[in-house]
């Protein structure tokens, strides 16, 4: 089933519920597929299994970009994940080489179990994964997301998709929002890699409050 963050209801709600039915991506299963993107004969990206192996860059849950809830009732997470070689780049330079995939999963987010018994922890039934990919050969020039929901190669998800506006609109370095990566934000503010629609919108934000 497909879930974002900031998910624009309208567009997404009917994809869906189009696609419950269908099996969950399993993430330790597979082929070792390639930390650099890689295809199959119709241009679909592979799946990259192992980004779980991958670095870890941080976690949001029910995060929206409308005050109110986006989803009543539904609790997630989202991880985010990017391939070794780009984020040893990333450190060096403040922003992302060729060849960067980046991975967000989704997983429910489940109240007491175990000997949990308040705040929340992340289901182990996955949910769908998205990558936004940075491949000169493929798409020079721009960035490409592409959406799993099971173990099959994917469609580049078209460019009209809101996901390429919010993300060029909001996001503080080439298209990926390292403001909510908080080991990445200090090093692109002191490589000055940070966007311009970033800057102007950081201006006027308010300052982040410590959750409860
Ligand atoms: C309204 C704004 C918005 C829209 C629309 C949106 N995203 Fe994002 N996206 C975000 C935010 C915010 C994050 C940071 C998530 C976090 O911090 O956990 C993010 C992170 C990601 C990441 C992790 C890498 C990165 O670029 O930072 C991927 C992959 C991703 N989104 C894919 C998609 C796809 C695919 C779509 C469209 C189907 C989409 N997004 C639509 C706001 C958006």
């Amino acid at each position: 089933m497909r879930i974002l963050p900031f998910i624009a209801l309208s567009f997404i709600l009917p994809i869906a519920i189009g696609q419950e039915s269908k099996p969950a991506p399993t993430v330790t299963s597979g082929r070792d597929a390639a930390v650099e993107p890689a295809y199959d004969s119709q241009g679909r990206l592979l799946p990259p299994f192992k980004y779980r192996e991958w670095i870890y860059l941080s976690s949001g849950i029910d995060m929206s970009y409308n005050p109110k809830p986006a989803m009543d009732g539904m609790s997630m997470f989202d991880n985010v994940f990017v391939n070794p070689a780009a984020y040893r780049s990333f450190l060096e330079t403040g922003t992302w080489p060729d060849k960067t995939m980046l991975v967000l999963e989704s997983r429910g987010a489940q109240g007491p179990s175990s000997i949990n018994k308040k705040g929340r922890s992340q289901s182990s039934e996955l949910m769908g994964f998205e990558v936004h990919v940075r491949d000169e050969a493929k798409t020079p020039g721009t960035w490409a997301f592409y959406e799993f929901d099971n173990d099959k190669p994917a469609e580049q998800i078209p460019t009209t998709a809101v996901c390429y506006s919010c993300h060029e609109a909001h996001a503080a370095v080439a298209t990926t929002f390292v403001q909510f990566y908080p080991t990445l934000l200090p090093i692109a503010k002191e490589k000055k890699t940070l966007s311009a629609a970033y800057l102007k919108e950081a201006e006027s934000d308010p300052k982040p409050q410590s959750g409860h």
